[in-house]
């Protein structure tokens, strides 16, 4: 469910037309609906209301300032995978305390600063790591507090990119080392064992890989805690999918009654991970038509949005619905919707029947508040689009749209 409907024949984001925000703030732009937001962490919080819990937004899908202060509003904590993101998510008012640490390279300074800070928990993915991690600590003179990732060796059914928790991936450690690691950090001097953690993939559309995962972190948790170790928490990651076309992903209550009956019973708080499923469907990117092009085999509708911009579709060959904002009666045509980047494979869409907008239309690029503008970049020097948020009648400039200027701005 999100607010993002057509009043008139025009899109709105939530009360505001979307033409309007293209005049204000000029495109391609990132629109984001701050009730649609609200909505989403009530339901997926909401969801685990049975079993003591934490939910830690992925500060991948969405760091922007404005978005994470509206979680942090509602008490919501950060998963994070970079000194950056730890930065902007303290930036914005989210507790070190209610922050967890994944990612396969953590550097010694990144290690430093979330010690400093004090954050909940370093989700550790190598031996290495774990020692790099005492390190630090020692020379703090205080104790991390870790659990490790394990790699439950479970295939979500997702896109290829997106398993993260097969036995092939850089990702956790094997559940063959689990119990021997558990067991040298338990002996290490400034390190403080308390977690177990899993993440096995994103855009998930069926929640069955999730049971199985929790099974074997249930189990792992007794034999660990068998071993006189004790385990508090269990994070079990983010993933869940959500509608970009015809997929049908499942309510997070039903993400929330696959796992709780399995964790329940540990005694342990559980972590959550989400990111796409609280934001994705929470914003869009506005792009105007530059041209319509009409060759022998096909028609391209050129936009000024461009990869740079969304990379899903060239980089995953990702759905995403784009519909102009003002209907025109213009008919539907198969094109391809392009940008100006100079590149095949620079498109928003592949051979789709769209509605057709004219030249210098406004068009919406839907479900776009995730791994939008976190993945956006400058190729061919092209500045990064602004950012806006919506609620109600109110809108507010979140992010400004980067400059020439900006592009030479470091360099000497
Ligand atoms: N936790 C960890 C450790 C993760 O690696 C991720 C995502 C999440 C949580 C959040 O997953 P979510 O709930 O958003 O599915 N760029 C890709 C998605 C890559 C996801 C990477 N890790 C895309 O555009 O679809």
């Amino acid at each position: 469910m999100h607010w993002f409907t057509r009043k008139e024949g025009v899109l709105h984001a939530d009360e505001v037309p979307l033409t309007r925000i293209a005049e204000e703030f000029g495109t391609p732009t990132f629109v984001y609906s701050r009730n649609t937001l609200e909505r989403h962490i009530d339901k997926i919080d909401g969801a685990f209301n049975d079993i003591d819990h934490l939910t830690c937004y992925s500060v991948k899908a969405n760091s922007t300032g404005a978005v994470l202060k509206v979680l942090a509003e509602r008490g919501l904590g950060a998963d994070i995978v970079s000194g950056g993101e730890l930065f902007r998510a303290r930036k914005a008012g989210i507790p070190a305390e209610k922050i967890v640490f994944s990612g396969v390279g953590k550097t010694d300074d990144e290690i430093a600063y979330a010690l400093d800070e004090g954050i909940l928990m370093f989700n550790v993915e190598s031996e290495s790591e774990l020692l790099a991690i005492n390190r630090g600590a020692g020379e703090k003179g205080v104790k991390a507090p870790i659990s490790f990732r394990v790699n439950p060796n479970v295939d979500p059914k997702t896109h290829p990119y997106m398993a993260t928790g097969l036995k092939k991936s850089k990702f956790g450690v094997p559940q063959s080392q689990a119990l021997e690691l558990y067991e040298k950090a338990a002996s290490l001097d400034n390190i403080d064992v308390i977690g177990i953690d899993a993440h096995i993939g994103s855009q998930l559309t069926d929640v069955s890989p999730y049971r199985e995962a929790a099974e074997r972190l249930r189990d792992l948790v007794n034999a660990i805690k068998a071993k006189g170790i004790d385990i508090k928490l269990i994070d079990i990651g983010g993933g869940l999918g959500i509608n970009y076309d015809e997929e049908h992903p499942p309510d997070p209550d039903v993400w929330a009654n696959m796992v709780i009956p399995v964790l329940k019973e540990t005694g342990c708080k559980l972590i959550l991970e989400p990111g796409r499923s609280i934001v994705g469907n929470a914003g869009v990117m506005i792009t105007k038509v530059i041209y319509i092009k009409r060759n022998e085999d096909k028609t391209f509708v050129i936009t000024d949005g461009a990869m740079n911009d969304l990379m899903r579709p060239t980089l995953y060959d990702s759905h995403h619905t784009i519909v102009p904002v003002i209907e025109r009666g213009e008919g539907r045509e198969l094109v391809d919707v392009v940008g100006p980047i100079c590149e095949s494979g620079d498109f928003l869409a592949k051979d789709r029947e769209i509605d057709m907008p004219l030249e210098g239309d406004i068009m919406a690029v839907m479900s776009a508040g995730a791994y939008g503008k976190t993945m956006s970049s400058n190729y061919n020097s092209r500045p990064r689009g602004a950012e806006v948020m919506v609620h109600g009648e109110d809108i507010m400039l979140v992010a400004e749209r980067e400059s020439w200027e900006d592009l030479v701005a470091r360099e000497k």
